[in-house]
Order: C-alpha cells, then sequence, then structure tokens
C-alpha cells in the first residue's frame, strides 16, 4: 500500500474508491433511511441517530394507541407483550432460541445487578466473583456491591490472566463476569472458550454483550452462556436510554432467584397476591411497568438489524473500518502507531480506538466539523462502523477531517 499523502479532494483516489464502493456495497441504501442529516456518525457504540421514521412510529401510538385507549392500550394493543416479544427479536440476533431474553425495562447497570446476584446465588458456597480488570465501569460498580451484598471477594483479571484464575482457582468462582468486547481498545474476545472454562471450573459464566449486540456474531446458546445482559442504544439503535437486555436460557429458568422480583415477572401480576410466584419461562425476569415509548422506538430499530442480518452486519462493520485504516495509512501511515485496537478486523469488535494527544479536543474540534465520534480519558479516540447508516464515503470524509484536526487544521 502507497504512503504518498492523499490530499482528498472530490477528485482524489480515496475519494473515487469511497464511491465506488457506496454504489457497490447493498448497504449503502439502508443509511438513507435514517436521519443523520450530513452528519458521520462514528459515535454507534454510544448512540447513533435514529431511523428518520421513528417520530411517525411514536407518533402513531400516541396517538392511535395511548390517546384513545389509555391504560386498556397495555392489554388490547400488545404493550405487555414487548418485552418478550422484543426479547425474541433480539434471540434472532444474538444466536439464542426464543422464549430467552427479556427487555424488562431496566438500564444495562440494574439489569446486570439483577443477573449477577442471581448467577451468585446460583452457586451460594464459593466465595469470589471474578471480573475482567478492563470492564466497563459500571460492571466494576456493580461487581463490588453485589459482593459487598452477598459477602464475597471480588477478584480483577484480565486476559490470559482471566482464563487462568479460571483454571487455577475456579472452583473458589461463582460467578465469572466479562465482554467480548473491550470497550476501550475494541478488541474481540471469545465467548465459548472462557464460558467452557467457568463451566470447568463449576462457575456461572455472565456476559455483558453491550458492545456485541447488533454487531458482532454471537451465539449464545451454542456457547452455553449462564446469563447475558447487554445495552439498547448503542449498535441496536434503541435511542437515549434505551432499556437493556437479559439473556437467561430455558435451562436455569427453574433454578434461578432474581434479586428483583417486581410485580411483572409474577405468574398472575393483576391477581395482587401477597407472595411473589416467578411466572413461567422467561417472563419472571420482567420486573415493573417498563418504559413503553422506548420499547416501541427499541422494536422499531431492530426491524432493520434483523432484515440484513448479523453476518451482513459483521462484514459491513468490519469493510467499513478497514477503510478507514486504509485512508489512514494513505493519508497520515504515522498515526497508525496510536492504534492500540488489533489490526487484525477478526480480533475487532465494530469500533477501533486511536491514541493520540488531547483526544478531548480533537474529538471537540471533530464534531464541530460534523464528525461525531467519542473519546475516552486520557488520549483514546474511539470510531465506532455502525453497519446500518456508515457509508463509505463518510469513513472518507471522517479520515479526512481527523488528520486536517491533528495537522492543526481545525
Ligand atoms: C459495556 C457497558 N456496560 C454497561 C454500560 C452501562 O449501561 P447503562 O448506562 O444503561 O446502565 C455501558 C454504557 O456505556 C457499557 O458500555
Amino acid at each position: 500500500m502507497t504512503t504518498q499523502p492523499d490530499t482528498s479532494t472530490s477528485t482524489t483516489p480515496l475519494w473515487d474508491e469511497a464511491q465506488r464502493r457506496d454504489t457497490a456495497a447493498p448497504l449503502t441504501a439502508s443509511a438513507r433511511g435514517f436521519a443523520t442529516d450530513g452528519t458521520v456518525h462514528l459515535n454507534g457504540n454510544s448512540l447513533g441517530p435514529p431511523r428518520a421514521d421513528l417520530a411517525g412510529e411514536l407518533a402513531s401510538v400516541v396517538h392511535d394507541q395511548w390517546a384513545p385507549r389509555q391504560v386498556q392500550a397495555w392489554f388490547r394493543d400488545g404493550w405487555l407483550d414487548l418485552p418478550r416479544s422484543i426479547g425474541d427479536k433480539l434471540a434472532a440476533l444474538l444466536g439464542a432460541a426464543p422464549g430467552q431474553i427479556v427487555v424488562a425495562g431496566e438500564t444495562t447497570s440494574t439489569t446486570l445487578f439483577n443477573a449477577l446476584i442471581a448467577a451468585c446465588r446460583l452457586r451460594p458456597d464459593r466465595s469470589v466473583l471474578l471480573i475482567e480488570a478492563s470492564a466497563f465501569p459500571t460492571d466494576l460498580y456493580i461487581a463490588d456491591s453485589v459482593a459487598r451484598l452477598l459477602g464475597l471477594r471480588v477478584v480483577t483479571a484480565s486476559g490470559e490472566d482471566f482464563d487462568s484464575c479460571l483454571r487455577g482457582n475456579g472452583r473458589h468462582v461463582a460467578a465469572a463476569l466479562a465482554a467480548p468486547v473491550d470497550f476501550r481498545t475494541g478488541e474481540r474476545g471469545t465467548i465459548g472458550r472462557t464460558a467452557a472454562l467457568c463451566h470447568a471450573a463449576g462457575a456461572v459464566s455472565v456476559w455483558d454483550l453491550s458492545h456485541a449486540a447488533g454487531v458482532l456474531p454471537v451465539d449464545l446458546d451454542a456457547a452455553d452462556v449462564d446469563l447475558a445482559v447487554g445495552c439498547g442504544y448503542k449498535y441496536l439503535g434503541g435511542g437515549p436510554g434505551a432499556p437493556a437486555f437479559l439473556y437467561l436460557p430455558t435451562r436455569l429458568h427453574q433454578e434461578v432467584d432474581l434479586p428483583l422480583a417486581g410485580w411483572h415477572g409474577h405468574a398472575r401480576p393483576f391477581d395482587m397476591t401477597r407472595t411473589f410466584e416467578p411466572a413461567a419461562g422467561i417472563d419472571r425476569a420482567r420486573t415493573g411497568t417498563p418504559p413503553l415509548l422506548s420499547l416501541v422506538a427499541l422494536n422499531h430499530a431492530l426491524d432493520p438489524l434483523l432484515d440484513v442480518g448479523v453476518p451482513a452486519l459483521y462484514s459491513r462493520s468490519q469493510q467499513l473500518s478497514e477503510f478507514f485504516l486504509e485512508c489512514l495509512e494513505r493519508s497520515r501511515p504515522g498515526l497508525l502507531e496510536g492504534l492500540v485496537s488489533p489490526r487484525d478486523p477478526d480480533r475487532r469488535g465494530g469500533h477501533l480506538a486511536l491514541r493520540v494527544p488531547d483526544a478531548e479536543r480533537v474529538e471537540e474540534a471533530l464534531a464541530e466539523r460534523g464528525v461525531l465520534i467519542d473519546s475516552r480519558p486520557p488520549d483514546l479516540l474511539r470510531f465506532a462502523f455502525a453497519p446500518l447508516y456508515v457509508t463509505y464515503e463518510q469513513v472518507r470524509r471522517a479520515a479526512q477531517d481527523l488528520c486536517d484536526v491533528l495537522e492543526g487544521g481545525q
């Protein structure tokens, strides 16, 4: 590959190449269905744009269901079924059979709290809660809190040390919490191997799928995962504060004791009985009255992901991120020395991270140019390649703007 600087106007080889790929790539048409308004959204691992017809979908629920029927709409418009029916859509994206995922209407943090306590309660005779040292802060905080509540000891370890801990001291581990994608670096881990190590040690395997759902192939059933949670607002596109999901396989339904025993998880919620009796199946993992409009938005966001399918989404995301690196390599190859994500696309999730000085200032300067990314302290820029709405031309533009900003051209 050439390292000649590319001065990138609308006549450069990279511009031509982006146009060619956009014309040829079948997913580019779907980008037009999003309300991107000329902005480049490389922040879909935080919060990407809505689909252009979301407002109409929400308005119709408000005008045609809520306004005329109020509380009756819960029963007559299928609102009460949404936590489970959205769960089934997610199951199709995450390699799970139906009836094992629910969107109760909670945050990822609350859902993780629920999952981790339930996981540890499955191994009451064990003393350790194992978590990756590189986990997202909320996961570490919740793990600490769960450990305090249950009298456990938190052990943090990363990468090979995490697996070694399971091999060497696994008999003490009640539950092990990991993520298939590192939220900072985008590095991808292997769910199946770690879940198998957990099971060999008799530990419960819990996963935070926030940075994987909607972009990465995940086979929850085949990998024998015990519990998993994930955000609804990242690649799933459910919108600001979209509720999280919980995966609980059928084999654990009878056994599990979820701490958030809310009335919507009761076998007969409207009997209003004094004692909690868990509902059959995944409904037992529901909690209270869910945020209906947020559920509608998440439900609406999942359809194009299902239409395209995970293999095509993943491959598209990989191709976009590779094109981004190709653009940087041509325009400013030295920048790639700051790449903290694996260079091999098969070892990355949907985003990649570059180390640069003054990352926050660079993020702001790019935002002024209409290129949205995010930074993580102290010096990381993260670029997410959400497959449904990012185009090659936007990737080229983002790479060019990044080079300009770093050269002081902001
Ligand atoms: C990996 C991961 N887990 C958990 C969370 C927290 O989610 P919530 O704010 O919905 O509780 C985030 C938020 O970005 C995250 O990236």
